[in-house]
């Protein structure tokens, strides 16, 4: 159960999102192109990566409404969040037929387009990045958070990551250490950036920033085990994505690591750690409720 003023938040951050999202995606030519982009984009998913950039803004920012400035980059994050997932679904990655309720991007519109969809994607969410910085006269904070994300996205983040996981399937991972490294590049990388550019953008000060960096650091990890748990134990209607898909693909999971019941304590353990570092913060209660609901989300 989560409180009618974090639904509300929810809510109205969503559709907001959804409304600048569908702004920056105007069909043009070529439309396939348009089509498979506007399709994985707006397959419903939870629209989580925004939400944390909007409520890490809000917590360190004077505007008390769901600023403009801020939904350019939640936007490039989702964008580019999307674009991972396209690719992460490919056959020759974890060749996955079913994604947000939906069959995948390259099951519609073949691998080719897919390919492509997803690289399109990036490269809108550099363009938005860049319009933005341009129209808010190239201030220095909103630098800082596009070159963040970037950075958080590529080798040294998700893009890291998926080569960690890819090499590793059909193969027992060598140790602790490199299952912690994959999962915070794959994942907690991007939750982080969320987190950072919310407060870059609002002008929070730099032991803030790294503050709200190890929130979603830690948060990042937590969402990612709790992935591989529901990998095991969700229901694919809920989660919208095939279950038992690691264990097929012989991926090196928490689960497979620590087995379920401690996958599932250090989904605690790291949400619990994530909220320690900003319960000094005054406003970061939205923020606290929502890390409490995703230890046991479902979808
Ligand atoms: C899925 O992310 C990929 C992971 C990093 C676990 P989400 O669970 O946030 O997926 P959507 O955006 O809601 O579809
Ligand atoms: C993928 O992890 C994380 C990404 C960077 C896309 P998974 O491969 O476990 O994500 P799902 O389960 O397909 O969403
Ligand atoms: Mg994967
Ligand atoms: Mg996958
Ligand atoms: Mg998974």
């Amino acid at each position: 159960m989560i409180s009618r003023k974090l639904e509300e938040y929810i809510n109205l951050s969503q559709k907001k999102v959804e409304k600048h999202l569908d702004g920056i995606l105007k069909e043009r030519s070529p439309e396939i192109i348009y089509q498979a982009m506007r399709y994985s984009v707006f397959a419903g998913g939870k629209r989580l990566r925004p939400l944390l950039c909007l409520l890490s803004y809000q917590m360190f920012s004077e505007d008390k409404e769901i600023d403009q400035k801020i939904l350019d980059i939640a936007s490039a994050i989702e964008l580019i969040h999307t674009y991972s997932l396209i690719h992460d679904d490919l056959p020759a990655m974890d060749n996955d037929v079913l994604r947000r309720g939906k069959p995948t991007n390259h099951v519609m519109f073949g691998e080719a387009i897919a390919i492509l969809a997803g690289d399109a994607l990036l490269n809108l969410a550099a363009e938005v990045c860049m319009d933005w910085i341009l129209r808010y006269g190239c201030r220095e904070n909103l630098i800082k958070a596009a070159k963040y994300l970037f950075w958080a996205s590529g080798v040294e983040g998700m893009i890291g990551g998926q080569v960690i996981d890819i090499t590793n399937s059909g193969q027992d991972i060598k140790n602790e250490e490199l299952l912690f490294e994959m999962h915070l590049k794959k994942t907690s990388r991007l939750i982080q950036a969320s987190c950072v550019c919310g407060a870059l953008v609002a002008g929070a000060e730099d032991r803030v920033v790294f503050d709200l960096e190890e929130y979603g650091k830690n948060l990042g990890l937590a969402f990612q085990i709790r992935d591989d748990v529901l990998d095991v134990i969700g229901d694919s209607k809920k989660v919208g994505k095939s279950i038992g898909k690691d264990i097929k693909e012989k991926k090196s999971t928490f689960v497979t690591f620590y087995g379920l019941e401690k996958a599932q304590q250090l989904v605690e353990h790291y949400s619990q750690k994530a909220i320690d570092v900003i319960k000094k913060y005054d406003n970061s209660e939205l923020l606290i409720e929502l890390t409490n609901y995703l230890i046991n989300r479902e979808k």
